[in-house]
């Protein structure tokens, strides 16, 4: 099911010019599963009709906190209650004000209030109000407090000017709801150690060996281990990548590095997950000066880099530990030689080549371990870490149960 599939999400509209997307934001929110209410401040009931909200999302849109009849069918606290996930959008300037300053004033801001579901904000309004300082100031405070502020985008704005206020695409608020209310407690207290990206083995000062891999999926891993309620530290190779909120950072360059991070982290953690495509082979002897054009070809010799995982494999008291197998032919069959020769719990088998799997692509994986196996995708690689990291979190636990009964027979 999509992640917005039965969430409650209360869309909480105000009154600017980008009040007109409003019904389809709430159409595309309820095309992924999610159900609709709405609230209008008395601004946004004077640009968009409650009638129309109502039809697109099959309740009736609120904007009074003294309307007896709707108080009656729920009233303002249960409609707080009720949400998964509060979304204003459009936000005006008055009304991130009104939030910021914690008012209760209509029944937007009250409900914002009285709510401790996440709170999104998409504010739409002239360039001169929004880079304002007070609107900025306002929106520290929110955001200080854990309010997702979302946009907004540069362009052409209903007054005629050129700049920066424009309400969000609906696709991004939808992606900013989807993460907002993507957490879950699946790794609460497991400290989560994830390498990503390529190295780099230098041959001189401006030549290096290195691969395509983007660090996509590592990052992914990494977000979705967080969003799991994880302590993670992401040990990544270059990449051009923005880390991932509440996830710990150290880069690295080469494969001995990486190996030197992981090491010095390995001891405080319950799972490793080596998501890096690590160069198999380093420049046997590193040139100081850049080696010059020759006339015939030369050859470069080559040793083996440290395999990080099979390192971390041979520990004593190891971590629950999963290793990847990008193949180009008979991924299950690799898959499970390398869950064998490296000793880990679990491989990702992901088919690579001509074109696939490197970058911002669908993927599919065969996940296998010791007696068992699954399929998942096609799917992004956003969705198929939180697949991933839901798998993980489940096996890692039916571990977890298989030691302590092998500990107490044992007794
Ligand atoms: O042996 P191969 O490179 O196919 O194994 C891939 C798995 O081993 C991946 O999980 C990768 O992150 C890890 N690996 C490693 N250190 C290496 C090579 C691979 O940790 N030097």
């Amino acid at each position: 099911m999509h992640i917005l599939g039965n969430r409650k999400i209360l869309l909480g509209v105000s009154g600017s010019v980008a009040a007109y997307r409003a019904p389809e934001l709430a159409r595309r929110l309820a095309d992924h599963g999610a159900e609709v209410r709405s609230v209008l401040t008395e601004g946004g009931a004077k640009l968009i009709s409650p009638l129309l909200m109502q039809a697109v999302t099959g309740a009736p849109a609120r904007s009074s906190l003294w309307d007896a009849e709707a108080e009656a069918a729920m009233s303002h606290i249960e409609l707080a209650r009720w949400a998964d996930c509060i979304v204003v959008a459009p936000a005006t300037a008055g009304t991130l004000a009104r939030l910021a300053r914690g008012e209760a004033s209509d029944l937007l801001s009250t409900l914002c209030l009285a709510s401790t579901a996440p709170v999104l904000v998409a504010p739409a309004m002239n360039r001169n109000m929004w880079s304002n300082q007070a609107t900025q100031d306002n929106c520290a405070t929110l955001r200080r407090r854990g309010c997702v502020v979302v946009g907004p985008d540069h362009g052409e704005q209903a007054c005629g000017d050129v700049g920066e206020g424009r309400m969000s695409a609906v696709p991004d608020i939808i992606a900013a709801v989807e993460r907002a209310i993507d957490v879950s407690d699946q790794l609460a207290g497991q400290s989560v150690l994830i390498t990503a990206g390529p190295t780099r083995e230098p041959i001189d000062p401006v030549r290096f060996l290195s691969n395509r891999s983007t660090g996509t999926m590592g990052f992914a891993l990494a977000d979705a281990a967080a969003r799991a309620g994880a302590n993670v530290q992401l040990v990544t190779g270059p990449t051009a990548l923005p880390t991932p909120p509440k996830v710990g950072r150290v880069d690295v360059i080469t494969a001995g590095e990486m190996l030197d991070a992981v090491m010095k982290r390995v001891p405080e953690s319950h799972i490793f997950i080596a998501c890096a495509a690590v160069s198999d082979y380093t420049p046997a002897n590193y040139s100081p000066k850049k080696l010059k054009r020759g006339k015939s070809a030369g050859s470069l010799e080559l040793k083996t880099s440290p395999d990080i995982l099979a390192s971390v494999a041979e520990l004593p008291g190891r971590p629950f530990l999963v290793g990847f197998a990008a193949e180009t032919q008979q991924v299950e069959k690799n898959a499970r030689a390398k869950l064998h020769a490296k000793g880990v719990d679990m491989v990702v088998g992901n088919q690579v080549g001509k074109g696939r799997g490197f970058g911002d692509v669908e993927t599919s994986a065969r996940v296998v371990w010791e007696g068992g196996g699954q399929q998942i995708g096609p799917c992004d690689k956003p969705e198929m870490a939180r697949l991933l990291i839901g798998l993980i979190a489940e096996r890692c636990g039916l571990e977890k149960v298989t030691l302590l009964r092998a500990r107490s027979s044992a007794q």
